[in-house]
């Protein structure tokens, strides 16, 4: 894992946006993987801003979002497909054919799931997943105790996050129970994966996530197995991690190094 913490909330996405950029320069056919909540806005308005100053190009690219709620129509102001086409989608030139939200209203939920699945499989798989992580350590929608190869499924949320997403709705009977999120196994598929968080809430669990021990009840920790991982965090998420120092170092080392390995140091 490389560990990043950024200054503040702000260059946090600014360094995500950078390297999901790097990846759209190598790779402009590139598959985006995409995650909702308040963490990723950031990210997503510096991409739109590269799009539209810098001339980012997002016309061959596909994506697939991690999650959404069940029952909630794409028109549903708080389904996660009206947050993605409020936050990016209306604002970059993603093809509409190849925008993957999972569908809170599918008639049969095992059938959209595994349909969810192949059109992964299809489009190539995920070049780059950009994860948030909920307070009860999940990503996507994998609460505790998840399989870790869990794949795009129904799923039941905790009371904690069903807690959490009150705020977004006016009575507590219409937050919803249940989501379909790709799986945990799903997840460690992508090729790259980008975690980011921000903020004091998020700092005990940041800690438990990437330096505790790997466990089904903490899914996030699950991302300690994948080879290509780049956490990003602001002062705040990564005020709990034991060796902040230790990243911080190898970061500045890295600099230093880089520039040899790849042959024009003087
Ligand atoms: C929801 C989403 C997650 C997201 C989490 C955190 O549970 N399913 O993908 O990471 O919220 O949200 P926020 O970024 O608002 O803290």
């Amino acid at each position: 894992m490389e560990i990043i913490i950024a200054d503040s909330y702000e260059q946090m996405g600014v360094q995500a946006a950078t390297i999901i950029r790097q990846q759209l320069l190598r790779k402009p056919n590139s598959v985006l993987g995409l995650a909702t909540g308040s963490t990723p806005i950031g990210t997503y308005k510096e991409l739109i801003r590269l799009h539209r100053e810098e001339g980012l190009d997002f016309s061959q690219a596909t994506t697939f979002n991690l999650d959404e709620y069940l029952g909630l129509p794409p028109s549903h102001e708080q389904s996660y497909r009206y947050f993605m086409d409020e936050h990016l989608f209306n604002h970059v030139n993603i093809p509409k054919g190849k925008i993957h939200v999972p569908y809170g209203h599918a008639e049969s939920v095992l059938e959209f799931c595994e349909w969810y699945e192949n059109e992964i499989t299809h489009a190539g798989g995920i070049d780059i997943q950009i994860l948030g992580i909920g307070g009860d350590g999940h990503i996507a929608f994998n609460e505790p105790g998840s399989s870790l190869g869990s794949r795009t499924r129904l799923k039941t949320l905790t009371e904690q996050t069903i807690q959490d997403n009150a705020r977004f709705f006016t009575s507590m009977e219409e937050v919803p129970k249940f989501a379909i999120t790709m799986g945990v196994g799903t997840i460690l598929e992508a090729k790259k994966i980008i975690l980011i968080a921000n903020g004091a809430a998020k700092a005990e669990i940041m800690a438990e996530a990437i330096e505790g021990p790997i466990t089904s009840q903490v899914t996030a920790s699950a991302l300690q197995l994948h080879r290509d991982v780049v956490v990003i965090v602001d002062k705040e998420a990564g005020a709990k991690l034991k060796r902040a120092d230790y990243y911080r170092w190898i970061l500045e080392q890295k600099k230093k190094l880089v520039p040899k390995l790849i042959g024009y140091a003087s």
